[in-house]
């Protein structure tokens, strides 16, 4: 099992539909590719966690990469994992619309995304509140 993370921008202002059409491809494709993970939209910023067969993880991320939505995509870490953490999720999406709103989790999230490279301590704390946010 291989899994990568990765943060972007936003390219331009992505309203409810734009997610919408996102993640109905994204959840039809990784069905097909045995792909799971979560996408968080917060503050302008896509952080995504995809995993599954490292040869499928490459062609979705490929994929991902050259998606004019969204941009400056930097990887926050890559790595071969032991077990599946979001196997109930083809792509499970939050979207966490402002800091005040949510608190803690969505300040820290945002202010991880202001990096351009990420220490395996930024890595460690993305995926933690990756996995915690629903
Ligand atoms: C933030 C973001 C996350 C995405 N996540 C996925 C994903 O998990 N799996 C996927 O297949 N496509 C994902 N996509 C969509 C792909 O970029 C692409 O539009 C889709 O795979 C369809 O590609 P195709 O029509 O060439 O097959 C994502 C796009 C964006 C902007």
């Amino acid at each position: 099992m291989y899994q990568l993370i990765y943060v972007s921008d936003f390219a331009k202002t992505l309203d409810e539909q734009d997610m919408q059409d996102i993640l109905f491809r994204a959840r039809q494709c990784n069905e097909d590719m045995g792909i799971s993970g979560k996408l968080v939209a917060v503050a302008g910023h896509f952080f995504q966690i995809i995993e599954g067969d490292e040869e499928h993880v490459s062609v979705v991320f490929e994929k991902i990469k050259r998606d004019r939505r969204h941009q400056n995509i930097r990887i926050v870490a890559s790595r071969n994992t032991n077990c599946r953490e979001f196997g109930d999720w083809r792509m499970g999406f939050s979207q966490l619309l402002d800091a005040q709103q949510k608190g803690d989790v969505a300040t820290i999230l945002t202010n991880f995304a202001q990096r351009e490279t990420f220490e395996s301590e930024h890595h460690q704390g993305i995926h933690m509140l990756l996995k915690q946010v629903c």
